[in-house]
């Protein structure tokens, strides 16, 4: 029998005990920075020393951190499900940790694009500065959705969402679309479990909200899955 298609919304939160700051939570990367200043093409257009500055010190972090449990929790679903992330994190964490399918929504800090080109994307985990170019000689930019950019990934998260036989969303403040508005395609009859500490009103069918930390929250939802699939 082909395995159930599990469909999981990441947000900031799971990566939370990795270490990475959330973007909303008090002391979160909004708190400290002007959202239009560093992420979107407003502030690009303005100061790209400090947009790369602000996404170098995001880049040197994820070097630092490491999978945390929630992370190697999913990829651990794979040997019982057909998985299939999207996540919001522009970090690689769920990759890290083994998992196969991720659909980065936002993006990803490790890779950057030409101006030029969008599609002209390569591999890039140092430091981006200003002159470096890519092979048109075009300023190379963070692949990071911008506020007020379009998502390109989205009609293929919604398809993947519209397929889903079971969904789950952890850590996101869910204040973010088209992201937040996913759910909506997924079938009302599809159990849904949603996994965080400060958990955001969801008028969904179905929905299991578990008010805990990745880890812990991740942990109980397996538990509640490997029982039916054991039974
Ligand atoms: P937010 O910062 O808006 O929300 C983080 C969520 O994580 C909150 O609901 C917290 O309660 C929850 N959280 C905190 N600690 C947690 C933990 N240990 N385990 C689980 N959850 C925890 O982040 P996102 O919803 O991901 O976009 O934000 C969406 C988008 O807004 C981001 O992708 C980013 C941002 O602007 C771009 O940069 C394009």
């Amino acid at each position: 029998m082909p395995k159930k298609k599990f469909v999981i919304l990441t947000g900031a939160g799971i990566s939370a005990e990795s270490g990475i700051a959330t973007f909303r939570d008090a002391g979160g990367l909004w708190e400290g920075h002007d959202v239009m200043e560093v992420a979107s093409p407003q502030g690009w257009k303005k100061n790209p020393n400090l947009v790369l500055e602000f996404y170098n010190a995001r880049r040197r972090q994820l070097h630092e951190v490491q999978p945390n449990a929630a992370h190697f929790a999913l990829a651990e679903l794979q040997k019982y499900f057909d998985v299939q992330i999207i996540t919001q994190n522009v970090d690689d964490l769920h990759e890290r940790a083994g998992s196969k399918n991720v659909l980065h929504l936002h993006g990803e800090l490790f890779k950057v694009r030409s101006c030029l080109n969008p599609k002209d994307v390569k591999y890039w985990t140092t430091d981006l500065n200003v002159g470096d170019k890519c092979t048109k000689g075009a300023q190379l930019r963070p692949h990071i959705v911008w506020f007020g950019e379009d998502v390109p990934l989205i009609s293929d998260a919604i398809n993947i969402c519209q397929d889903a036989d079971l969904f789950a969303i952890i850590g996101t403040s869910m204040q973010v679309y088209p992201a937040a508005g996913l759910v909506d395609y997924v079938r009302d009859d599809v159990q849904k479990y949603y996994i965080d500490p400060n958990p955001h009103p969801i008028d969904v069918a179905k929905l299991i909200v578990i008010a805990e930390k990745g880890s812990t929250g991740t942990a109980r939802m397996m538990q509640d899955y490997l029982k039916i699939i054991t039974n």
